[in-house]
């Protein structure tokens, strides 16, 4: 079954083709990180105009590069959640619009699942039972998996995310959005022993998370150089290094607890704060002591992408699931414990 995958839920239009049989055909991606740069975060006006205008030349690109016509999709699979409505609404109607023309299923899709399954379209893939640390821009979950659909919620942030948080520390570093990437190449520079930022949320037994006490104290602390005179090059990778490490340390702390709690021996690491080096350091040595092997996607694949909505798409089309005709779904939120098993 050859599946046209449609993500659209934020600031990247992806577009891929996955074949059950041959695996990945083709995959594009086209960000609007730079248009969102001069605003310091998305505006979802013009996230929506864009895919509008990016969607239809990507969908040709990925045909073009698998060698293949419309006519040879079997189906369609879009993002219908969660995300920025207006943006969600562009790949449904484009996925809806299409597969009635060419007269194939259409199905909505999880975008948080698609992070989820993301390192399946690896070579070397996890098997299931595994436990997966989610860390996007909007999410931050601990889930156990036990096959396609079958997840239950360890664990979450009861504010903000991950990625949030490392995007509101780079805006008070005076670093450009997304600011993940950036805090962690100026943290490269940083000094590990000057500053200690808290570990929120570890010392109480559970696996939910807290980061935006992290934040008040990475300005306060900036404020604090900054009153001193002694807010330089070298203070600010201090202060990125002292961060992240916080931010790394917690989160390795609590996969540590997920592996115990539920004896599994297989971590997936996705979402966009999975191409983070340290992170993935300090997950791998902690792995190694207790036996156990975590699994990422590639590095294009660990942000936003067309490519894990068409092989979570593919997954649950071959099983029966699409949507009614016409009946396009937009969700902008939507609880990843309320997937059923298909
Ligand atoms: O999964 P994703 O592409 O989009 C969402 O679904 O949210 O994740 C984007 C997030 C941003 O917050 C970005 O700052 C963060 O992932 N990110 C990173 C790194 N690369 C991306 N955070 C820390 N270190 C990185 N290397
Ligand atoms: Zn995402």
């Amino acid at each position: 079954m050859r599946v046209l995958g449609i993500e659209t839920s934020c600031d990247e239009t992806g577009v891929a083709l996955f074949d059950t049989e041959r695996g990945l055909l083709a995959d594009a991606l086209y960000s609007q990180i730079a248009m969102h740069a001069e605003y310091g975060g998305v505006v979802p006006e013009l996230a929506s105009r864009d895919h509008t205008r990016r969607l239809l030349p990507l969908i040709q690109q990925v045909l073009d590069e698998a060698g293949l016509a419309r006519q040879d999709l079997d189906a369609i699979a879009y993002t219908a959640g969660p995300g920025l409505v207006g943006a969600l609404m562009v790949g449904a109607a484009t996925a809806h619009g299409m597969a009635r023309a060419l007269n194939i299923p259409v199905l909505g899709v999880h975008h948080m699942e698609g992070h989820l399954l993301a390192p399946m379209l690896e070579e070397d893939r996890p098997a299931f039972p595994f436990a997966a640390l989610l860390v996007s821009g909007g999410h931050t979950q601990l889930v156990e998996v036990r096959g396609l659909g079958d997840y239950s919620l360890l664990g979450e942030s009861v504010d903000d995310a991950a990625g949030e948080a490392f995007d509101k520390a780079a805006k008070m570093l005076g670093l450009a959005y997304p600011g993940g990437p950036q805090v962690a190449r100026l943290a490269e520079r940083g000094d590990p022993g000057r500053l200690r930022f808290p570990r929120p949320m570890t010392d109480r037994p559970g696996l939910d998370f807290s980061f935006s006490g992290l934040k008040t104290h990475t300005l306060t602390a900036i404020r604090r150089l900054e009153a001193a005179g002694e807010l330089d090059e070298q203070a600010r990778a201090d202060v990125a290094r002292a961060f992240e490490e916080a931010v790394v340390d917690t989160l390795v702390i609590k996969c540590r607890r997920a592996l115990d709690q539920t004896g599994l021996k297989r971590l997936v690491v996705a979402g966009g704060v999975s191409a983070n080096t340290r992170l993935r350091e300090r997950l791998e040595r902690e792995c190694e002591k207790r036996d156990a092997r975590a699994f990422y996607p590639r590095g294009r694949f660990c942000t936003d992408n067309g490519a894990m909505i068409a092989y979570v798409g593919a997954q649950r089309l071959l099983a029966g699931e699409h949507d009614e005709p016409g009946a396009m779904q937009a969700v902008p939120r939507w609880p990843m414990d309320s997937l059923n098993k298909p």
